[in-house]
Order: structure tokens, then sequence, then C-alpha cells
């Protein structure tokens, strides 16, 4: 092997070992993203609080059980208000994925204090 090949073989190396770390501190990053045990949506209807960590752990800690395909891993609007609910439960969207007739959880209909509670 003549030392040219041998620099572009060390480059090479070299080269990889870097995109190999970056991808471990993605993975890293993802996994570290720190999930929140109680998150609080005001609402003039009686703030919501939504207990993450109970409710991760009925999804048995599947975070993709809602993440990213019903709520994104951040503080984006819930898009769940509108219409009195009616518009999230008619697309089974956001808290209605689950909170909808028939689905895994209670409707809103009748149960607003169950998430609404007033000061
Ligand atoms: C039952 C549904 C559900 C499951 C399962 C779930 N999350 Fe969430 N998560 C939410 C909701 C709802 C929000 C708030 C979204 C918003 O405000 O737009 C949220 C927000 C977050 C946030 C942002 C918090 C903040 O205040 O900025 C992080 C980070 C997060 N979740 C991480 C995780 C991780 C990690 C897992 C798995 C270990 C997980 N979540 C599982 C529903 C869930
Ligand atoms: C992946 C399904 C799922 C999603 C999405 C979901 N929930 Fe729930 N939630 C449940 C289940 C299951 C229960 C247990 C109650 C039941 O059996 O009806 C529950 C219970 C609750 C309770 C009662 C207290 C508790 O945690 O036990 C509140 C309040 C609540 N959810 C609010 C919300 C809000 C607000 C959202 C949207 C930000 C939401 N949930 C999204 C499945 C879900
Ligand atoms: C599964 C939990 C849940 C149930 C049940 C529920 N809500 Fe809500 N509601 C929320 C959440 C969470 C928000 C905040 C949404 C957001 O931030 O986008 C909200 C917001 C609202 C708003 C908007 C308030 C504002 O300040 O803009 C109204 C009005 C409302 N709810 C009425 C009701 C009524 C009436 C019922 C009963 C028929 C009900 N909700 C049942 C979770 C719930």
């Amino acid at each position: 092997m003549n030392k040219r090949m041998q620099i572009v073989l060390v480059l090479a190396v070299l080269v990889s070992l870097c995109l190999a770390l970056n991808l471990f501190g993605q993975a890293a990053k993802m996994a570290n993203a720190k999930a929140p045990d109680k998150i609080v949506f005001e609402a003039k209807t009686g703030k919501v609080t939504f207990d993450h960590a109970k409710h991760l752990e009925r999804e048995k800690n599947d975070c993709k059980a809602c993440h990213d395909k019903i709520f994104p891993q951040s503080k984006a609007p819930l898009n769940f208000a509108a219409g009195m609910h009616k518009t999230a439960e008619a697309k089974k969207a956001s808290c209605a994925a689950c909170h909808v007739a028939g689905g895994k959880a209670f409707e809103t209909k009748g149960n607003c204090n169950k998430c609404h509670v007033k000061a």
C-alpha cells in the first residue's frame, strides 16, 4: 500500500467514526427528551391536568402510542378545543384519539369534570 492510499484509508475511518458518534448522540438525545410527569393546560372552563406519567404507564411505556403521530414532543397547540371537542372527536385526533365514544378512554360528553377542574 502506498502512502497516499494509507492517508485516504485513515481519513475514511475518521469520517465514518464521526458519523457513527453523531448518530449515537442523536439517539441519546431522543431517549433523553425528558418526559414530564404532568402537563397543565389552561382553559376558561377550568384547567386540565394531563398526567403524562400515568398515561405513559397505561400505554406500557410506549412513547409511540402518542409521539409523533398524535402529539409532537413539544408544547405545540393540542388542537383539541375547537367546537367543544367535537371537531377532534369526529377525526379521532389529539386527546380524542382515545377520549372518544367507543375509544379506549372516556369521551368528553358528560365527562367535562373529569378533565376540567375549576380553581
Ligand atoms: C398517552 C400519550 C402520550 C404518551 C404515551 C407519551 N406522551 Fe409525551 N406528551 C403527550 C402530550 C399530550 C404532550 C403535550 C403535547 C403538547 O403540549 O403539544 C406530551 C409532551 C411531551 C414532551 C414535551 C414536554 C414539554 O413540556 O415540553 C416530551 C419531552 C415528551 N412528551 C416525551 C415523551 C416520552 C419520552 C415518552 C415515552 C417515554 C412519551 N412522551 C409518551 C402525550 C404522551
Ligand atoms: C393513547 C390514548 C390516550 C390519549 C391520547 C389520551 N388519553 Fe387520557 N386517558 C386514557 C386512558 C386509557 C385513561 C383511563 C381512563 C379510562 O379508562 O377511561 C385516561 C384518563 C385520563 C384522565 C383521568 C385521570 C387519569 O389520568 O387517570 C384525564 C384527565 C385524561 N385522560 C386527560 C387526557 C387529555 C387532556 C389528553 C390529551 C392531551 C388525553 N387524556 C389523551 C388514554 C388516553
Ligand atoms: C379528555 C379531557 C377533556 C374532557 C373530557 C373535556 N375537555 Fe375541554 N379541554 C381539554 C383540554 C386539554 C383543553 C385545552 C385544549 C388546548 O389547550 O388546546 C380543553 C379546552 C376546552 C375549552 C376551551 C377553553 C378556552 O379557554 O379556550 C372549552 C370551551 C372546553 N374545553 C369545554 C369542554 C366541555 C364543555 C366539556 C364537556 C362536554 C369538556 N371540555 C370536556 C380537555 C378535556
